[in-house]
């Protein structure tokens, strides 16, 4: 990795990438023999019969195919859980109110990106292709010659506190906080940190692979544009005898085994499936220019459905800088209980709706129907503030929104972060109704 990375551009584009001139075949994906005698490699992200605007697939041209591994044995890692099943049984249990947690301590034992992985809450089901799980990483190491591979869903990687080197099978990406990586189900990557102990949150979305929202009346411009999403160039890892551990997720457990060589050697691919980094900094916000606080489905960045139209799998939605405008209006987001249920992480800054105890690396949780919304400082401010045009900056949070409830692990509830006075955050909010009889 000497200078900057080359990136591609645009959502689910056709990529074609070489990292050695010619290594590409023109005209067809699988000649009788491939340029410099690789081996020809599919990769379908989605069913092969899937429509095609949701289509996701890549040929990868590559010293080895992948096939070529020793036999998996468990690998214990118990902190990383998948779907409602193991969060039970953890020891998670559904409380019916909401959840909030103080920033996730990073570690003073070494541990690196996959021994670092902390699952915070979960729901669906691996199996079922449904549901997603929100983890938290903390780690302190480099993978070093480890590689971890996903079979049971892609990984949307929100880092929070330092840079990422993601070397992947098909190029690298590095991510800041600020933006976001997208690694697709079962493609091989390894993560590292670029500025010592790394924090961030991770989304493994069991279900449809994430989207860009439609854009209905909004029209062709708006919100996350394609074009702002960067795949990486073909690259391949120059440790042709170096041995290397892999490390795979597999219904809902991990197993390893060691290649005698690195995974990490595609030359050259071309397709549509692709790991992913985009800049939240360039998310186009839709707000009111007149009143009122719209739905915050206008500020989804990706979508997962599900088999239910407009009820999404998990929304992948973030609060970003933004003006405030809005005439005779309460500007915060007003208080609510919803069907979908909201995971919430902060990555800088504060959220206008809780300004002090929701602090940069800590959670919310507020599952189904579970009543949240601005606490008493908030709303007492927001009620009496002159409605001037206000400018919100240097804050970004985000939300892992899902139809399914997410059961908090043991982790969450005993590991030490659980905020037990969060509720006590609207406490102070007053009946201030002084019924007025007759004249
Ligand atoms: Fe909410």
């Amino acid at each position: 990795m000497n200078g900057p990375l080359r990136y591609q551009s645009g959502f689910g584009n056709e990529f074609a990438t070489e990292a050695v001139e010619g290594a590409l075949p023109r005209g067809r994906n699988s000649p009788q023999r491939a340029p410099f005698d690789l081996y020809a490699e599919l990769v379908s992200g989605t069913a092969f019969t899937a429509p095609r605007a949701e289509n996701r697939r890549s040929w990868l041209y590559r010293r080895r195919p992948s096939v070529v591994a020793a036999a998996y044995r468990p690998y214990e890692q118990p902190h990383w859980l998948s779907g409602a099943q193991q969060a039970m049984r953890s020891g998670g249990v559904l409380p019916p109110e909401p959840l909030r947690w103080a920033p996730f301590e990073l570690p003073s034992a070494p541990l690196d990106f996959v021994d670092g992985l902390r699952t915070v809450a979960a729901n669906g089901d691996v199996e079922m292709h449904t549901g997603i799980a929100a983890h938290v990483y903390l780690f302190n190491r480099p993978m070093a010659k480890r590689a971890l591979v996903n079979a049971d869903g892609e990984m949307l990687l929100v880092p929070q506190q330092g840079r990422l080197a993601i070397r992947t099978e098909l190029g690298v990406l590095e991510v800041k906080p600020g933006e976001i990586a997208l690694l697709p189900r079962g493609m091989l990557f390894r993560v590292d940190g670029l500025d010592g102990p790394s924090r961030g949150y991770v989304c493994e979305n069991h279900g449809a692979p994430f989207r860009l929202p439609e854009l209905g009346p909004i029209g062709s411009n708006g919100l996350a544009n394609a074009r702002d999403f960067l795949a990486p160039v073909a690259a391949y890892e120059d440790a042709a005898d170096v041995a290397c551990e892999v490390v795979k997720r597999f219904g809902g457990r991990l197993w390893h085994t060691t290649l005698a060589y690195s995974p990490f050697d595609v030359v050259a691919w071309h397709g549509s499936l692709s790991p992913l980094k985009y800049d939240t900094a360039n998310f186009m916000t839709i707000g009111s220019i007149s009143f009122d606080h719209p739905d915050p489905s206008i500020f989804t960045v990706l979508t997962s459905p599900s088999d239910t139209p407009g009820t999404a799998n998990c929304d992948f939605v973030i609060f970003p800088p933004r003006w405030l405008v809005a005439e005779d209006t309460f500007r915060p987001p007003w208080y609510h209980r919803n069907l979908m249920s909201e995971f919430m992480g902060l990555v800088l800054g504060r959220y206008d709706a809780k300004p002090e105890g929701f602090r940069p690396g800590g959670a919310s949780l507020h599952n189904g129907m579970v009543p949240h919304g601005p606490d008493a400082q908030a709303f007492e401010k927001a009620s009496s503030a002159p409605l001037a045009p206000h400018k919100l900056d240097d804050t970004l949070a985000f939300m892992f929104e899902s139809r399914y409830r997410f059961i908090p692990t043991a982790f969450a509830l005993h590991g030490g972060s659980l905020d037990s006075a969060y509720a006590d955050c609207w406490g102070g909010l007053q009946d201030k109704f002084v019924e007025r009889r007759g004249a």
